[in-house]
């Protein structure tokens, strides 16, 4: 699949500038469990998958830099030393940020062209962006020799979406893109940014995921306002973050902060708790507890961090009344993208017909059903 892209990426670049690319693959990534937690500095459990970002980059030696984005029929024009952001949500942010935040470390880069194609949808919840934004200075480190590391490399994707796309968002999503490992996921420690491989052969039981394809517009101030929320209750608590705290230790502040603040914080300290018991349970081979603990990761999304929709909600609801699905939960920011479904293998397909056909007449759209596999991180094709 990646290499249909990576062909269509290559054979428009050699037409339009005449010359043979270097070559990028750029994962985008799952969630097993730990939602909301990275900006806490606390655990998460993701994994790259086969489906990303494919980028065709090369210098140029026209005086400016071309990005096109395939997908959207779109080409910019522009010079690495007027950069400012676009207006928002426009694609292009995600490039003029990588190119700023390297510019910002003293890195110097010359003139380039770059073409994308992806195959996931924006808005799915599974990183489109920071696989985007991992393609281009994963190709701009190898082009100009910056020598960057990787966990350089993803401050500066992640510096891209605070400054330029305006989402503060942790380093989860483009720590998994950059650093994915096949067939497995990585439990990550988001304060120390180093992360336990975990093999994943759930033998009878796969993960699925299941499309909403709506993407409902206030998640970007939402998510924001999620982050800030759990800041100033970390200041209240005398922490640096909500990882440091106990459910006891938020009770002592209870008469300070609003109900639905309190509610917030309890779903950050709860989270991480079960992202740690699911790596336990990982290891232990105890599928039910992982799956119960996926449907409580989604309580809390939609009950306490209230992050969720009705059409996430509803294909939840739909994975409960089937036995067979040990446990489902929204994935990503929230408010629209896919949920995650841990299900016995013989029962995927029907599931996904049955779930498709009940998401239809309820909202009157359609919903997609990924299978999908966990694959390496960011990394050049040759
Ligand atoms: C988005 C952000 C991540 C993370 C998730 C929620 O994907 O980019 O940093 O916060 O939401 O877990």
């Amino acid at each position: 699949m990646s290499a249909t892209l990576i062909k269509d990426v290559k054979e428009t670049f050699i037409k339009e500038f005449n010359t043979e690319p270097l070559l990028i693959f750029s994962p985008g990534r799952i969630n097993i469990i730990g939602e909301h937690t990275d900006y806490n500095d606390g655990f998460v459990f993701p994994a790259a998958v086969n489906k990303g970002i494919a980028a065709a980059v090369q210098k140029s030696d026209s005086g400016s830099c071309t990005a096109i984005a395939l997908d959207l029929d779109s080409t910019i024009k522009f010079e690495l030393d007027k950069l400012k952001p676009s207006k928002e949500g426009s694609w292009e942010n995600y490039v003029f940020g990588v190119v700023a935040e390297i510019q910002n470390r003293n890195k110097i880069i010359g003139d380039f062209n770059i073409i994308f194609k992806g195959n996931i949808p924006g808005g799915a919840g599974m990183s489109s962006s920071a696989a985007l934004e991992n393609s281009v200075v994963f190709g701009l480190n190898e082009l100009f020799d910056l020598g960057l590391t990787k966990h350089e490399m993803i401050l500066i994707s992640q510096k891209a979406e605070h400054n330029y796309v305006g989402v503060n968002c942790g380093i989860m999503d483009q720590y998994a893109s950059m650093f994915g490992i096949k067939d497995n996921a990585l439990h990550l420690d988001c304060r120390t940014v180093e992360s336990k491989p975990y093999k994943i052969d759930f033998k009878d039981h796969q993960l699925m995921l299941i499309n909403t394809n709506v993407k409902h517009s206030l998640s970007d101030s939402a998510y924001n306002d999620r982050r800030s929320a759990c800041e100033s209750i970390s200041e209240l608590l005398g922490i640096k973050a909500l990882r440091d705290a106990t459910e006891a230790d938020l009770e002592t502040v209870i008469d300070k902060v609003t109900p639905s603040n309190y509610q917030k914080a309890l779903y950050i300290i709860q989270e991480n708790a079960r992202t740690i018991k699911a790596a336990k349970a990982i290891e232990n081979n105890d599928l039910e507890l992982l799956g119960s603990l996926i449907y409580q990761s989604h309580a809390g999304l939609s009950d306490q961090y209230k992050v969720s929709c009705d059409e996430l909600d509803f294909l939840v609801t739909q994975a409960k009344k089937n036995k067979h699905i040990l446990g489902a939960r929204m994935m990503g920011g929230g408010f629209g993208g896919c949920t995650i479904n841990l299900i016995a293998n013989t029962e995927a397909k029907s599931f996904a017909e049955t779930a498709s056909k009940a998401y239809k007449n309820k909202f009157g759209n359609e919903c997609s059903v990924y299978f999908i596999e966990l694959s390496e991180g960011t990394h050049i094709v040759k």
